[in-house]
């Protein structure tokens, strides 16, 4: 199956009718995505692994057998609600196109190569992102992560029970952990930086996401006086500005893009609403300043209104800086790379706090992430495959 061939059978999976993707973690387009890669490990002779996290992993060995000190790549293949099609599936598809070019060229690896596809980078249908890489890492506490729910109410336990596996055996693997010598991840770019093919990763921002609960008194559209209303979507409204207007006085990003209104009727006044703050910046500082004032003011407006407000953080990863020792070797292998920062959260800014983790991005014509509109050129992605490829055959030499 060439790279070509492999990116047309996803393509179709879980899109929609203006191109946008939804493959939620455990839903049926994710499983989907998941069998696709239990057939492409199986088809190229891979050893096959499931963590008790849900992430999968497929494994060339070295001639000895070894599963020690591997080289890791891969990435993630759920998508964010209306997501384009190559954030994620870029580094799981690249990854395979890197060991068939490696095999081809008469390849034999001294340290195993592994690709891995991490569970619920997105965090789209339990709310914390890169879920399954958190858990792996010993980033969130199981029994947190067991207890969050998706937006049907099923909780992250239930559904590891539904899809077979058992809740209480999430958490850290220091074994699997000890296995892993570095973790690459290739993936598109997200933004506008990258003018060329492939570049290389020096660090991510920090970012996190808190919620907003906005709650009032549910009450008739048309029998409630003004005065006598409690209506929670004002201060949700002044909050949204007010989150515009922090970000700008701090140099950082602030993004409500998810509400959730109750009862959510035209002609009811709500009694609440559950508002998502993302909150990024390249200063730690500025992004929890911007948040306090965020805060503050939706206090202020909340009050004002004859509402209750609660604001509480859902995660926060600071400032990653990925491994210099394994970049530097990145760069001898791909010297014309530039170097540069990126905005948007990975599995590797988790897997770096326990083992050297680099990234490759692939430049993305469009700027575009997260919308339908995200591209990478074929020939970029073949180049990010070559650089890939490239970067495996150094770092399994042993
Ligand atoms: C994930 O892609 C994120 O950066 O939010
Ligand atoms: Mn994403
Ligand atoms: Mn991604
Ligand atoms: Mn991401």
């Amino acid at each position: 199956m060439s790279f070509e061939e492999m990116w047309a059978e996803l393509l179709p999976i879980g899109r929609d009718a203006a191109g946008g993707y939804h493959r939620f973690a455990w839903t049926p387009p994710e499983l989907e995505c998941r069998a696709w890669f239990l057939d492409e490990a199986a088809r190229r002779d891979l050893e096959i692994e499931r963590d008790a996290n849900g992430n999968l992993y497929a494994w060339w060995l070295p001639a000895d057998g070894s599963r020690e000190d591997a080289v890791l790549t891969g990435s993630h293949l759920d998508s964010v609600p209306g997501g384009g099609a190559f954030d994620g599936p870029l580094g799981v598809v690249s990854a395979f196109a890197a060991i068939d070019l490696l095999r081809e060229r008469g390849y034999v690896p001294a340290r195993p190569i592994g690709v891995a596809a991490f569970a619920e980078e997105e965090g789209a249908r339990f709310g914390v992102a890169c879920l399954g890489s958190r858990l792996l890492a010993g980033a969130i506490a199981p029994e947190r992560a067991r207890g969050l729910r998706d937006g049907d109410g099923r909780s992250f336990a239930e559904v590891l029970v539904a899809h077979g596996m058992d809740p209480d055996r999430i958490g850290p693997d220091e074994g699997l952990l000890a296995r892993i010598g570095c973790y690459v991840e290739l993936h598109v770019e997200q933004g506008r930086a990258l003018q060329q093919p492939v570049g290389v990763a020096s660090s991510i921002v920090p970012h996190g996401r808190w919620r907003l609960d906005f709650t009032g008194e549910g009450n008739h559209a048309g029998t409630t006086l003004i005065r006598d209303r409690r209506d929670p979507m004002l201060p949700f409204a002044i909050t949204v500005l007010a989150a515009r207007q922090a970000a700008d006085r701090n140099a950082a990003l602030a993004t409500i893009g998810k509400v959730a209104v109750t009862p959510n009727g035209v002609n009811a006044i709500p009694s609440r609403v559950t508002a998502w703050l993302d909150s990024r910046g390249p200063i730690d500082d500025a992004v929890r300043r911007t948040v306090e004032e965020i805060g503050r003011a939706a206090r202020a407006a909340a009050g004002a209104h004859g509402v209750a407000v609660e604001l509480a953080e859902e995660s926060y990863t600071e400032v990653v800086s990925f491994d210099t020792g394994l970049r530097e070797r990145l760069l001898k292998v791909l010297p014309d790379a530039p170097v540069l920062p990126t905005g948007a959260g990975h599995d590797a800014g988790i897997l770096a706090a326990r083992v050297p983790t680099a990234m490759l991005f692939v430049r993305n014509p469009t700027g575009v992430s997260h919308a339908p509109a995200e591209h990478a050129e074929p020939d970029d992605c073949l180049a990010g495959v070559e650089a890939l490829a490239a970067v495996l055959d150094d770092l399994a030499r042993g």
